[in-house]
């Protein structure tokens, strides 16, 4: 089986590279077939920049069934490979190749990037319960052979050698075993267990040697949010361990074209009416302002820019580029902030301005109140390379109530509206809407939410 697999992939793998020596034939059993895949050119600094967005029909259609939905069911968001049978494609879905197939006829012979999210660690998610995942925490090697591998080769095919394919690494992951381990006491038994079996470091390497040994494909792996990993105790270590997975199972750091923010999080691109240096009264905000919490950045554009020089300091090439997933982080609506708060005292000035209107930083779970935020676009600030859809907007992030399931779906009460919360979000309220429904299963009430409240407001 082992062998089968890699004997697969180095198939495919010699027969890409003759395709893009060539151009033009290629000799097949027997055959002579006339093949009219583009050769693979040199990887580009950023994939979005003069890029169309593969839009995957199957979220379209759901959005475009949605009131209002049509205005942006027209939208790129990315395909999840969350579990091994997403590869062939779970029920009717669609799998792996036929998103590339439809990939490429929306391309018709114009660059297109499409946006794969890899989540499939064995004890996936440590720290949280609602996507834990179908691979147990040793199970490195079904990881492997029958996730990694089979994606690497369908990924390798020639005739997907013209798509420019965005794989997003493993979310939820490497920043757990930063946070969520002993001796903090944010710990985990599981995050402690991935810590210490390596498998969350040895599964991500294996995955960005795999995929980066494929001239197309462009490695962005997960960088959590300014809200997880912007305090100075977690930046740091987060770009040092990150360096760590990047040159893990074989990797260089080349095979990463840059990192993730904000995946399927709600922290503001940029808040407006406040700033990290902000004082009050002779009091310094990031110290006295229960929201901020002496966290270094107040929004996910700050963060991501600062991090990306952090990264570069541990190691990375100067070109890496970051995303931020801007799909659920409008935060508009009727209730968004349209000026500072009073200067009576941090508090007030912080949340009566802040755009962001979680109860704590800390909350993940479908979000009450939250908007659409920026629509997908290349290239929109410097060190960023695209303002991107990643969680398709409507998909729950997780069950409300426990409900039976065999997609490797737990129940996290940080889904349940009335939960009080841990240690991780400080004993607040979870926020999160009621009735939902099992981790990207359709959301139908969240979806009409997001676009109410959509920031920029839909035209
Ligand atoms: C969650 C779910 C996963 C889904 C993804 C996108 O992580 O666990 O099944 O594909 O969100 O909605």
């Amino acid at each position: 089986m082992r062998l089968d697999a890699f004997r697969r992939r180095a198939w495919s793998r010699s027969r890409r590279a003759l395709v893009s020596a060539t151009a033009l034939a290629l000799a097949a059993g027997g055959m002579v077939l006339a093949v009219a895949a583009p050769a693979s050119a040199a990887r580009v600094d950023n994939p979005y920049a003069g890029a169309e967005v593969y839009v995957n029909p199957e979220w379209s259609a759901k959005a475009a069934a949605e009131p209002g939905g049509s205005a942006i069911a027209d939208q790129p968001t990315a395909v999840w490979l969350d579990r091994i049978a997403a590869i062939e494609g779970v029920g009717d879905g669609m799998g792996l190749r036929d998103h590339l197939d439809e990939a490429v006829s929306q391309a018709a012979g114009q660059e297109l990037v499409i946006q794969l999210v890899i989540y499939n660690l064995p004890g996936r998610d440590c720290s949280a319960l609602a996507s834990n995942g179908e691979l147990k925490a040793d199970e490195i090697g079904r990881y492997k052979t029958e996730y990694i591998d089979p994606i690497a080769d369908i990924l390798a095919d020639p005739a997907y050698a013209g798509l420019r394919i965005v794989t997003v690494i493993e979310i939820d992951s490497l920043p757990n075993l930063v946070t969520n381990v002993t001796p903090r006491e944010t710990a985990t038994a599981e995050c402690d267990t991935m810590k210490t079996n390596g498998n969350y470091v040895t599964g991500v390497g294996y995955a960005l040697a795999q995929f980066g040994a494929i001239g197309n494909v462009y490695n962005y792996i997960d960088a959590g949010h300014h809200g997880w990993i912007g305090w100075d105790d977690n930046f740091g270590p987060s770009a040092t361990l990150f360096a760590q997975a990047a040159t893990a199972s074989g990797s260089t750091l080349s095979n990463v074209t840059g990192f993730i923010t904000n995946t399927a999080n709600y922290g503001a691109l940029k808040e407006p009416y406040f700033a990290i240096g902000d004082t009050v009264n002779g009091q310094a905000v990031r110290e006295h302002a229960k929201w901020i919490d002496w966290n270094r950045y107040v929004d996910e554009l700050s963060f991501a820019q600062a991090f990306r020089q952090r990264l570069v300091q541990a190691g990375f090439d100067s070109s890496i580029g970051m995303l931020i997933d801007t799909s659920r982080n409008g935060w508009g609506g009727a209730d968004r902030p349209t000026g500072p708060g009073p200067r009576t005292s941090p508090d007030a000035y912080v949340d009566g301005g802040r755009t962001d209107r979680r109860l704590h930083l800390g909350n993940w779970c479908n979000q009450a109140g939250a908007g659409l935020g920026e629509r997908p676009v290349a290239a929109p600030e410097p060190g960023i390379d695209a303002y991107a859809w990643i969680k398709p907007p409507g998909e729950s992030d997780g069950s409300s109530e426990f409900i039976d399931n065999d997609e490797g779906k737990g129940f996290d009460r940080m889904c349940d509206p009335t939960y009080e919360g841990n240690v991780r979000n400080q004993y607040n309220m979870s926020g999160a809407l009621p009735n939902a429904p099992l981790s990207g299963h359709w959301f139908s009430a969240q979806f009409q939410e997001l676009v109410r409240n959509a920031n920029p407001p839909l035209q």
